[in-house]
């Protein structure tokens, strides 16, 4: 029996649970990207691109494709592709998980102020000049266009296109992941005062808030977004356990399934 499993990602442990899935006999498995990453890294398994129109484009996908198992593994800011995941798999009583990666808490030394959104941060830099590290996707950097007195250094995969509305402003282009050394570098040349970042969590990235608490530096974190409530793991091998744990349950029958 093969068991299609339809993966949300986007994300460096979704192509590494994609993996894993791949390897087994039993399974056949699928990743989904938004198209956002002109040239993403190679992903080792099948991949449809692009979005599905919604929740309910979503659903008839996991219909048309016979999909056995949903599993949201996108990035923990990707909130409206998860809302979606879970109305989908409401909507045709496919079973979703998710890969929820735990965010980073502070620690002593470290100077976060909190916000709860892209535009909050904008504002929190305040009105005096201030030399600004953006280590935020292309499509949020766009907000910063409304405090043009800063200085920024703006790092992202792809060039941010078109440029920001702002006098001074330098592009990095760069993949993660970031080593704390080389970041404290980074901060220390460009003579970084405050880093804006989303509260990723994970090792990847970091680097930055570590290198920040280093040299006294101020981050501004933008909070995490609310996410559904489904089954969830926080690492990719906890997730692959549920996913065999599933398996087998899909096999036996769906009393067995209930137990995810
Ligand atoms: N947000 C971040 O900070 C961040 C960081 C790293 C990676 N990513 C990845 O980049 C992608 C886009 O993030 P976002 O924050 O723009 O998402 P989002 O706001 O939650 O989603 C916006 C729309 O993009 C489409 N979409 C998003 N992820 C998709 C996927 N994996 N496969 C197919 N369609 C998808 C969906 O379109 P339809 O409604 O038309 O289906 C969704 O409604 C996600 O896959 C995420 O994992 C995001």
């Amino acid at each position: 029996m093969t068991h299609r499993i339809l993966i949300l990602g986007g994300t460096t442990e979704a192509r590494q649970l994609a993996g894993k899935l791949a390897a087994r006999a039993d399974t056949s498995v699928t990743l989904s990207l938004a198209g956002r990453t002109e040239s993403p890294v190679a992903q080792g398994v099948p991949v449809r691109v692009g979005g599905f129109g919604g929740a309910g484009g979503l659903a008839a996908y996991l219909r048309q494709n016979q999909i056995d198992l949903l599993i949201d593994a996108t990035h923990p800011y990707a909130a409206q592709i998860s809302a979606n995941g879970a109305e989908a798999a409401r909507m045709t009583g496919v079973t979703i998980v998710a890969l929820r990666r735990p965010g980073w808490d502070p620690a002593e030394g470290d100077r976060w102020m909190l916000v709860d959104r892209v535009a909050s941060a904008v504002t929190a830099l305040g009105s005096m000049p201030r030399r600004v590290f953006l280590a935020l996707g292309r499509q949020e950097v766009a907000a910063f266009e409304a405090a043009p007195q800063h200085h920024y250094l703006i790092r992202s995969v792809d060039p941010v296109e078109p440029r920001l509305a702002v006098p001074d402003a330098t592009y990095l282009l760069a993949r993660g992941p970031f080593h704390e050394a080389d970041e404290r570098a980074l901060l220390e040349s460009r003579g970084i005062e405050v880093v804006v970042s989303k509260n990723s969590g994970g090792e990847a990235t970091y680097g930055k808030i570590a290198a920040a608490r280093a040299l006294g530096i101020e981050v501004v974190m933008i909070r995490r977004p609310a996410l559904p409530d489904v089954a969830s793991a926080e690492t990719v091998d906890a997730l692959a356990a549920m996913v065999d744990h599933f398996l087998v349950g899909h096999v036996l029958g769906p009393a067995a399934e209930r137990g995810v």
